[in-house]
């Protein structure tokens, strides 16, 4: 990477937006984070400063962005909630992009998601298609990143599976369990929005991990790694919806949601295009199958405690 230009984060205290600033420090970038969580622990001490996210304010937002030469957005909300709906992270993201046009930001790597459509039965893949389309026509140069599943040390999906797997005797897959999906570490992900970041060209580009997976086997390979004793059985999606919406009550949080089912039983988290991911899930699970799915992660206690760092 060439001389140091500013690039703001959107997020860099919460899970990708971390390991994008890392790698930015790394490349002996100057870094900024606009971020709605500004008492979370600052992993980066003085060398990131925090900027609240005025989403309500398109002005202010707009000077926050003064001088920044690339801006990685990786704000979005999981899940429509009493506290949060995708339609507001629509809103305040169309606000980013204005702000960063208003603002002579050079360049938008957007973060999305594999196969957004805007005929989407789904909220969330409709979402970003939406974004997706108004990034397009904003004239902003910019790089939209399509990840499947992210893993590493503070994911939800892997950890918690591998945490019911620990727990339970049984592990129910949503319906026959053979959908494809391809998990990518969140530092290639990072990698890869670091590069897109330098480039001028619009483009978009899949994320996705080198190894493919059924829904199913991804689940044994992770009992196996981890040397669990616990049957994997098949269970009717909506039961297995119930079940999780039971476990949720119990651990207070959403732990999956009947879109994220729907996606992964229509392989929405599968792409056919060469892999842009290299670290493997199996390595990952077996370098850490002592600490992996030790504790539950919580999507819903990231949301309602601020203070607090993810993990
Ligand atoms: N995790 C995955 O497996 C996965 C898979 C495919 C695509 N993606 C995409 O990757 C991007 C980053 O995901 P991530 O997993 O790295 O997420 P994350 O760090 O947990 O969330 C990104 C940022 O969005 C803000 N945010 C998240 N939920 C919010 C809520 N309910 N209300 C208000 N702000 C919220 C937070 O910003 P503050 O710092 O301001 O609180 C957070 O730092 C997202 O666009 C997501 O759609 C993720």
């Amino acid at each position: 990477m060439t001389a140091s230009v500013i690039h703001a984060i959107t997020g860099a205290f919460g899970y990708s937006g971390k390991y994008i600033a890392s790698r930015l420090l790394d490349h002996g970038q100057s870094v900024i984070t606009l971020t709605q969580s500004l008492q979370r622990p600052n992993p980066f001490g003085d060398r990131v400063k925090a900027i609240p996210l005025c989403f309500d304010d398109p002005q202010k937002l707009t000077q926050q962005l003064d001088g920044v030469n690339v801006l990685y957005i990786t704000y979005w909300v999981r899940f429509n909630h009493r506290q949060f709906t995708y339609a507001q992270a629509i809103q305040n993201t169309l606000r980013l992009f204005e702000a960063a046009k208003h603002a002579g930001v050079r360049r938008v790597v957007y973060v999305s998601i594999t196969n957004p459509s805007v005929d989407s039965k789904m909220e969330y893949f409709r979402g970003k298609a939406k974004l997706e389309k108004a990034l397009a026509e904003s004239g902003l140069s910019h790089a939209i990143l399509r990840p499947t599943v992210l893993f590493g040390r503070e994911d939800i999906l892997v950890n918690n599976i591998a945490w019911t797997l620990r727990k339970l005797p049984v592990f129910g897959v949503f319906g026959d369990g053979q959908y494809r999906v391809q998990p990518i570490h969140v530092d290639d992900l990072a990698r890869l929005a670091v590069e897109l970041g330098q480039g001028s060209e619009n483009v978009t580009v899949n994320a996705n991990g080198p190894e493919t997976f059924t829904y199913r086997q991804m689940v044994e390979m992770i009992r196996d790694e981890l040397k669990i004793k616990c049957r994997i059985i098949s269970v009717p999606p909506r039961l297995a919806h119930a079940i999780g919406y039971a476990v949720g009550k119990v651990v207070g949080d959403v732990t999956i949601t009947w879109d994220e089912i729907l996606a992964l039983k229509n392989e929405l988290l599968y792409v056919d295009t060469q892999p842009t991911g290299k670290i493997k899930l199996t390595e990952y699970v077996r370098e850490h199958a002592d600490e992996l799915g030790q504790r539950y992660h919580s999507e819903i206690a990231r949301r309602l405690d601020r203070n607090r760092a993810y993990v």
